[in-house]
């Protein structure tokens, strides 16, 4: 595991979308596993500077995202599909067949399990994973649990995420129960996973994932695992490994 120290949010964001143009540029027909949440809107507004400059080309990309609310429809200004149109997909040159996501309107969580992981199947699996880490060590929306997930499945979001989540709705209430997730199974199958943490918040639960023993009860931690991690975190986020990173 390779952790780079970034000062803060924009130059980690920066330093990561380096990490991802990179990709792009080596090979322009790639999969790219997104994520959401608020750690990735700086390096995708870093993405799409860099296409607007005419550095990149997405017209070959194709794209897995980790996750969707249950019962969220695109349309919904909440939903994640909605979320990575409005901070990353309507702004660069990509094309909307290429682009995966969990269906949340699907009521059926057996099928629509069974059909995204059979879509990741069928891309050939993810090149570069980009992921985010929620507080209690999440990954996508693998929630701690007494194992590792595998492929995609519906989760129970537990109290804590819910209510770090509300801040995108209008009250905890209205944030969704349950969402579909790729497993960590299958995120562990990417050939190269590069994970972006920022803020003192998340200083304890980086120590704990990236030095702490390997467990489903911190599901990041098993990313220690991986032979191809890069941690890209700013000073904030470290500040509670000290000695550990020497
Ligand atoms: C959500 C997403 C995760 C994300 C996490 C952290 O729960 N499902 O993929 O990593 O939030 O979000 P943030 O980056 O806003 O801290």
């Amino acid at each position: 595991m390779k952790i780079i120290r970034a000062k803060d949010y924009s130059d980690m964001s920066c330093k990561a979308a380096s990490i991802l143009s990179a990709q792009v540029i080596l090979k322009p027909d790639c999969v790219l596993g997104l994520a959401t949440g608020s750690s990735p809107i700086g390096l995708y507004k870093e993405l799409i500077r860099q296409y607007e400059a005419g550095l990149l080309d997405f017209s070959a990309v194709r794209t897995a995202n980790l996750d969707e609310y249950r019962g969220l429809p695109q349309t919904n200004d909440q939903s994640y599909y909605y979320f990575m149109r409005e901070h990353l997909f309507r702004h660069i040159n990509i094309c909307e067949e290429n682009l995966n996501i969990p269906n949340g309107e699907n009521p059926d969580a057996a099928a629509e399990c069974a059909r995204y992981d059979a879509k990741i199947r069928e891309l050939g699996g993810v090149d570069l994973q980009l992921l985010g880490m929620g507080h209690n060590g999440h990954i996508g929306f693998n929630e701690p649990a007494d194992a590792f997930t595998l492929g995609t499945n519906c989760v129970d979001l537990q109290p804590s995420t819910i209510e770090a989540n509300k801040r995108f709705f209008a009250s905890a209430d209205d944030v969704p129960r349950q969402a579909y997730t790729m497993g960590i199974g299958t995120i562990m199958r990417a050939k190269r996973i590069v994970v972006i943490v920022s803020g003192e918040d998340k200083a304890e639960i980086v120590s704990k994932a990236f030095f702490g023993p390997i467990t489903p009860r911190v599901p990041a931690s098993v990313l220690q695992l991986h032979p191809n991690v890069t941690v890209v975190a700013d000073e904030a986020a470290l500040s509670k490994c000290g000695d550990l990173l020497k």
